[in-house]
């Protein structure tokens, strides 16, 4: 695995890869790789060569009052789990590569960017969608891939490439999990043992929505309320946000007849963590995938 620190590096490689028409993935990360990364480091080896992972914890996503400063940056134990995944290249530049002195570009996606997670954390969708964007111009890529567990980022990439025309296809992965249903997440390392007992609740409530439909309720609201009170009663456990949502617009969803998703944010202590369920009409009954 060739590790690059530099835009000019990266840029050289990219367009040799575009001149031998290579499909060239990228999967842009924070670095504090856990399985749930590297589940997609794996969906974009199966279906492109070469593989770039880029590692970089951007500080334009970060609210001033939020914990950019404690990211866990674990660089080495990165590279040695991508090295041994046999990836091609390591993309971890410095923050004064991707915004240089004079650096004013700032990208909006909007309508999609200031509700849910949004609205919680004003700015947060700029910052993401202007470091992808420049992401993909320095890489080039043919296919870029996102977890699920991020949805309202993958749907806001999703409309940023569709915009702007982009070439890069944008693939969107499963959710990795804990064994006891906890989503993975960098910010997981953040809780102590009782607050990750704690935790599970977001599943858990999930797992009951799951449990609800299939047993024929499909009232939304009903639906909503069941998974905030049962977040509510964990102690501990504060509530940010639970909607039922139409898939595409992120709009609250009147029916569960289209795909939709149930998107909840909460906050553990004072760890702030999101999960979903995709609600996706089957014929005539209705599959909840978590
Ligand atoms: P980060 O939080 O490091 O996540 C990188 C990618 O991994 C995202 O697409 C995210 O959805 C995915 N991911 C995280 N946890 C996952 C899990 N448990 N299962 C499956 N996929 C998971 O998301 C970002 O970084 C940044 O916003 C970024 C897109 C890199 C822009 O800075």
């Amino acid at each position: 695995m060739e590790l690059i620190h530099t835009v000019a590096w990266m840029k050289q490689v990219a367009s040799d890869a575009l001149r031998r028409d290579l499909p060239l993935g990228l999967v842009p990360t924070m670095g504090a790789l856990h399985a749930g990364h590297l589940s997609l480091v794996r969906e974009a080896q199966r279906q492109c060569s070469p593989v770039v992972v880029s590692i970089f914890v951007n500080p334009k996503q970060f609210l001033p009052s939020e914990d950019f400063q404690r990211y866990p940056r674990t660089l080495e134990t990165d590279r040695a789990a991508l090295e041994k995944l046999g990836v091609d290249y390591l993309f971890a530049p410095a923050a004064q590569e991707i915004y240089p002195p004079g650096f004013r570009l700032s990208v909006n996606v909007e309508g999609l960017s200031e509700r849910l997670d949004g609205r919680s954390r004003p700015g947060h969708f700029r910052g993401v969608a202007t470091v992808v964007l420049k992401l993909f111009e320095i890489v080039q890529p043919r296919y870029a891939f996102f977890g699920r567990k991020d949805a309202q980022q993958a749907r806001i990439i999703r409309q940023l490439t569709r915009d702007l025309e982009l070439r890069t296809e944008i693939a969107v992965c499963p959710i990795v999990r804990e064994p006891d249903g906890l989503a993975l997440s960098s910010r997981n390392t953040y809780l102590s043992a009782s607050e990750r007992r704690a935790a599970t609740v977001l599943y858990r409530s999930l797992d009951a929505l799951r449990r609800e439909i299939a047993a024929g309720e499909r009232d939304v609201v009903h639906l909503a309320a069941g998974v905030r009170k049962m977040i509510e009663a964990e102690p501990g456990v504060a509530i940010e946000y639970a909607e039922i949502v139409d898939a595409d617009t992120l709009e609250p969803a009147m029916a569960l007849r289209k795909t939709c998703y149930l998107l909840l944010a909460a906050r553990v202590g004072t760890t702030r963590m999101i999960d979903n369920a995709l609600i996706e009409p089957a014929g005539d009954s209705i599959e909840v995938i978590i």
